[in-house]
């Protein structure tokens, strides 16, 4: 079929997710064909350097044979078993017991659901249902941090906190609260990472008081680096420091590790790193490297049992037809050993390399901040570093970076706030984070000489 073709059946029938359905009905889509390793192919042959992994999922890169393998073999055996009427599967089991196995502290028990956001939705139903056994049915307030993503289920999209989100779904609820980011370029206490710590824990005990305190707050959610919200990195020990503000005043501490999950940072989990154990964690993307849809609910070991004797006989009612779905938990397995048999260890060494070039364009006049950890990474444009001016809005950063980047040959996320992204996938290569780096230096001096962009830097 003529790519022409598939572009009008696209444009005709295809609904996109997070776009603007009139823009994607001028722009059509950009089909891509094939990829290997961090580079992708699209129809017109032109190859790319994926420098976000797809989605921030491909952690694995692309075309790793022995995913392909365990997937196929998995649906030759048996491509599907429920784990309702206590059914289940061989490699949902084995890849539940490695998991607990190597996440925090005692977060010992896992939910499979088919990605983040209806990861984030369970852990607000396991929330609801845990105080409600505890006999506590009055803690149902939720808070979550301005700029945050929690994905886009009707609950979830309400703990986002990014106003495409909300507007015109009639979102948030009104038991869902925020606190400021931690977001250090652009803090009003200034970037003294104890002043931001100090700042978000007077703000998060406030905010409970307003609520009504302690004893209506059921949770509170964080991402370990804020992605969607254009990678804003806290400051070391503020992890720690709500967790603390939690644990003191018994509500729950919900780690979002969709995006920071195995090995996007470096280990395996975020936390590790902050040197915390959440009572529930989310994860999805590179749980499979996005091979199938996945995502993990991990559980601590005091939630699980509250559950479980609350419930006592009755079916404890959540549930998905596809959840530890077995071909899913193959690749899953498959996508660990990779990890572990010298991935991590790679993006690990990359990440540095990746954050270090990054930093060598803090010189670029339109560089306004640098900021990531490990595989996970940005840069703010400014037209003034001194003021912090953001590229005007007329500059389009997000259509306009992306589709430079693009011709350059390399795919980036570019946030509409003149942020751009990235989190290449962790196989990649020194010569490979080097090409991110310099293709990423001629989209800025490119973009430098767009005549709206020097008026406005005059
Ligand atoms: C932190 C976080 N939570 C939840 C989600 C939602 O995950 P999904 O898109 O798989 O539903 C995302 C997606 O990007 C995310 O970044």
């Amino acid at each position: 079929m003529l790519s022409n073709s598939l572009i009008e059946q696209d444009r005709a029938h295809l609904v996109h997710p997070v776009a603007s359905w009139r823009g994607h009905e001028q722009s059509g889509v950009r089909l891509l064909k094939s990829a290997k390793g961090a580079t992708v192919t699209d129809a017109q042959g032109h190859q790319l350097l994926d420098g976000f992994a797809g989605l921030w999922c491909v952690n694995a890169g692309y075309g790793q044979e022995s995913v392909i393998e365990a997937a196929t073999k998995q649906l030759r055996e048996l491509p599907y078993a429920t784990g309702y009427f206590s059914l289940g599967s061989e490699p949902a089991a084995r890849l539940a017991a490695r998991l607990a196995e190597r996440a925090p502290g005692d977060l010992d028990h896992v939910y499979f659901t088919l990605g983040g956001s209806d990861a984030v939705d369970s852990t607000v139903r396991f929330a609801r249902y845990y105080w409600n056994a505890r006999g506590m049915p009055e803690k149902d307030q939720f808070i979550s941090v301005q700029q945050g993503y929690h994905g886009s289920s009707t609950v979830g999209a309400g703990l986002t906190a990014l106003p495409a989100f909300h507007a015109g779904f009639g979102l948030p609820f009104d038991w869902q609260h925020k606190i400021t980011s931690h977001y250090a370029y652009r803090n009003p206490v200034g970037n003294d990472p104890q002043a931001i710590i100090d700042a978000s824990v007077a703000e998060l005990r406030a905010k409970i008081e307003q609520i009504g305190g302690a004893g209506r707050v059921a949770a509170f959610y964080v991402e370990p680096i804020q992605g969607s919200g254009g990678v804003l990195v806290p400051p070391k020990g503020w992890m720690a420091a709500m967790r603390a503000v939690c644990t003191e005043l018994d509500i729950l501490f919900i780690a979002d590790e969709v995006i920071t999950g195995f090995g996007r940072t470096g280990p395996l989990f975020a936390c590790e790193e902050d040197g915390i154990v959440p009572d529930m964690m989310t994860t999805a993307k590179g749980l499979t490297s996005g091979y199938v849809p996945m995502g993990a609910v991990f559980l601590s070991d005091r939630i699980y049992q509250t559950i479980a004797d609350g419930a006592g006989a009755a079916a404890v009612g959540h549930g998905y037809t596809y959840s530890a779905h077995p071909v899913s938990a193959a690749v899953g397995l498959a996508v660990l050993d990779l990890y572990e048999d010298g991935l991590l260890a790679n993006g690990t060494k990359m990440g540095a390399r990746l954050m270090a070039g990054l930093h060598g364009l803090s010189d670029h006049p339109l560089v306004g901040d640098v900021r990531g950890r490990g595989m996970l990474a940005a840069i703010e444009l400014v037209i003034d570093k001194q003021n912090k001016t953001p590229l005007p809005a007329a500059a389009a950063p997000a259509t306009r970076v992306f589709e430079r980047a693009w011709q350059n040959g390399l795919i980036v996320r570019a946030f509409a706030q003149g942020v751009i992204g990235y989190a290449p996938p962790l196989c990649c290569t020194e010569a490979e984070i080097d090409a991110i780096v310099e293709r990423t230096r001629l989209t800025l001096d490119q973009t430098l000489e767009d005549p709206d962009v020097r008026a406005a830097m005059r």
